[in-house]
Formats: C-alpha cells, structure tokens, sequence
C-alpha cells in the first residue's frame, strides 16, 4: 500500500540516499523538506519522477509550514540536522536551532496530528570507546555525548522519549555508525580524501588517525530504517550498524591503494579536539527482531563504488570543494 512519506533532510547525503531507496523499493509518495544548507544539494535529487517526489524548501523550525506538511502524511522520517562535527566545535548556534528546536517542532506536530514518526540519530550520543575495550554500543548504553553536535543529537533523542511516554506520541528511534556512499559531503572523511586525490592535493589525517569508526553503506542504513518503519515497536529503540570497524589510517591507505597512489602520500594534520576514540555498534537487536541483515558488508567493493561514483560525478562535488577546504584551513585542519 502506498504511504505519503515526509522525509526532511531529504537533500542531505543520507536522507537522499533514502528518498532514493524508497522510490526504488516501495510505491510510496515521497514529500522532502529541505532547507538547502551548504550540505543540501538539489543535484542529489535529479532524476526521480516527479509524480512521485515533491520538494519543498524549507525551515524544519517553521512551525506552520511543518504543521502543514505533517497534516499531508501518514509517515514523518526525520533525517534534517546539521550533521559535521567539526562545524559544531567552530559554531554550535545552528546545531542547537536545528538539531533541538527543529526536531521539537516536528514532535509538537506530529503529536497534533498523530503521525507516524521516525527519528534518525547517531551512535556519537554513547560517547566513545576505549581501543581496548572488547564491548560495542548496545540500546543500553548510558548516553554520554563529547561534541556539540552528538550532545544536541542526544537531547533531540531524550525529546522523542519523552514525546513517546508522556504524550503517546507513535516514534520510534534509531543510531547508525558512520555512513559512507555516493552523495556525500566533500568535508566529511571518505569523500575529502577521495576528492583531495583526485584534485591533485595530499589527503588530510588527523593526529596518528588511530581512531576508529564503524563504517556501514548508506543503502543498508535506509533497509534497515524502512524495516523500522514497517515493523519496529513502538517506542523503542534500534541500533543500526554492519559490523565494519576500521581505524582512520586504514581506511585512507585502503583509499589511495584504489585509486593508484603510494599507501603513505598523505598529510598528519592537527586533531579534532575531543576526538572520540571508537565507535563499534552491535546491531543484534535489530537482526534478532526484525530479521534485517546488511546487504554491501564488503567494504573495500563499497569503497570502490564510491570513489568510482566522485570520479564520475565531478559535477557533483566541485561547486562546494574550495568552499570546504577554505574552512578547514581557518580550523587548521
Ligand atoms: P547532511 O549534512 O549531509 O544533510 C543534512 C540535510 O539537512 C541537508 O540537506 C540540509 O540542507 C538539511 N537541513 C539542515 N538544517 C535544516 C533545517 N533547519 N530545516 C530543514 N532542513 C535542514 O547530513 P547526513 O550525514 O545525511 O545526516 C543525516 C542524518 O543522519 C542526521 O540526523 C545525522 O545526525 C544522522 N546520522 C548521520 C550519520 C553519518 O555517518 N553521516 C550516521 C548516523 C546518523
Ligand atoms: O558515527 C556517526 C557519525 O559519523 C554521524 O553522526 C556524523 O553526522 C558523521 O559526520 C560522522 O561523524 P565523524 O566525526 O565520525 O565523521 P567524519 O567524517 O567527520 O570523520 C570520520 C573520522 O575521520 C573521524 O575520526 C575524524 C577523521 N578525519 C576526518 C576528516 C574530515 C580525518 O582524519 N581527516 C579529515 O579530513
């Protein structure tokens, strides 16, 4: 049966994805609002049908604009946020705006009309990790976020919670691991080294780039958000993560290995302050209740794909390249 699905953020790298897979995989009617940020890309939505998605710009904060747009929908997917940390350490107004006040006013409306909603959040809410600590993220992890950006995506958590409990409110929630895929922002890791190569300029690590993130394919993140919608319990909580844990450095020698330069051509820049060390997800909840299994666990075939998809989509990534390292420069990253 086809739903009228209201996805916001939906010109972002993983709400894209997901606007994408929906068309593919379901006949649902796709509504993204979207408010074209540096990190919104118009070029991220070419070629879908029009009779099937509708974009509106616009403020997830606008409160009669949501109101309207919720009142239209069977299904609220909320992936609109400002996402970079690094941006959150250089200025965390704009987190606190849409991270918390957005994501409040898309409960207050949902909790009016008594839509369903599904909120998008990150495993950065549990802190991180120690090396050497055999454990991984589970939902009962205690919540303990380092940047402004995983401390604002922990409070819109708690928000949803507390929606859910006190107002009835028909949510559920989940925490991904680190995405990766075509349409990505050239300031996050994979596609800034990508791109850097391809440019001609030396890729970017920060401090020993020991640190790890647990990597999982942008399309087996959205299965998975879909295998909650369809079928997640009310009010719970589901992890999302393919079990694809890789230290920085790894990660970058695997990139420049594919795409023909020597392992060791790239650059040790100044750290993250408050660098989370690790992130590891177990994701045993959502395979053992609802059955979902990542379909792209090959990381290296994935990583290949991606790059092949910047070096075929310049178009795509040009226009917000010196724009993107501009910034780093100032943060001297
Ligand atoms: P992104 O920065 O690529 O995209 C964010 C999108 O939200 C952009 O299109 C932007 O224009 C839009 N947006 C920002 N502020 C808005 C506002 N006030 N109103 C309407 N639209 C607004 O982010 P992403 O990496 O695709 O992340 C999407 C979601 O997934 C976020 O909630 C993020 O916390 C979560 N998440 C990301 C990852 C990851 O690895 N990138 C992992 C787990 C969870
Ligand atoms: O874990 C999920 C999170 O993953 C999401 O919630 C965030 O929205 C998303 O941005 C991502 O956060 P990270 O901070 O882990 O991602 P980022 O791509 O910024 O960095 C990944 C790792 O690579 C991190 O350890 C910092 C390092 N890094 C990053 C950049 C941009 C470098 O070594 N060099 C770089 O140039």
């Amino acid at each position: 049966m086809s739903r009228r699905v209201l996805v916001t953020g939906g010109a972002g790298f993983i709400g894209s994805n997901f606007v994408h897979y929906l068309v593919a995989h379901t006949d649902d009617m796709v509504t993204v609002l979207d408010k074209f940020t540096y990190a919104g890309n118009e070029a991220s939505l070419a070629g879908l049908p029009v009779e099937r998605v509708t974009v509106v710009r616009g403020d997830i904060c606008d409160a009669g604009l949501v109101d309207r747009l919720v009142a239209e929908s069977d299904v609220v997917v909320h992936y609109a946020a400002e996402s970079h940390n690094d941006n959150s350490l250089h200025d965390p107004h704009p987190f606190l705006d849409t991270n918390i006040i957005g994501s409040y006013t898309l409960l207050e409306a949902v909790r009016r009309h008594g839509t369903r909603y599904h909120h998008i959040s990150t495993d950065e809410v549990y802190g991180d990790l120690a090396f050497d600590n055999p454990e991984r993220f589970t939902e009962h992890t205690p919540y303990n976020p380092s940047s402004p950006y995983s401390a604002t995506k922990a409070g819109s958590d708690l928000l949803v919670r507390a929606w859910v409990r006190s107002f009835g409110v028909e949510a559920t929630l989940s925490n991904c691991s680190n995405n990766y895929g075509p349409r990505q922002h050239v300031e996050k890791f994979i596609p800034r080294q990508i791109t850097n190569v391809l440019c001609g300029d030396r890729p970017k690590l920060y401090g020993a780039g020991t640190n790890v993130r647990d990597w999982i394919h942008a399309d087996d993140h959205s299965s998975a958000v879909l295998r909650i919608i369809e079928r997640g319990r009310i009010g719970e909580t589901y992890l999302i993560g393919a079990d694809g844990e890789r230290n920085n450095r790894a990660v970058l020698e695997a990139i420049l290995t594919a795409m023909g330069e020597p392992a060791d051509a790239y650059d040790h820049v100044t750290d993250r302050p408050g660098h989370d060390l690790r992130y590891a997800i177990d994701s045993t909840k959502l395979r053992e209740e609802l059955g979902w299994r990542p379909a792209l666990q090959d990381f290296d075939r994935g990583l290949q794909r991606t790059i092949d998809w910047y070096r075929a989509n310049e178009a795509w990534w040009r226009p917000q390249k010196a724009a993107t390292e501009a910034r780093y420069l100032e943060l001297g990253r």
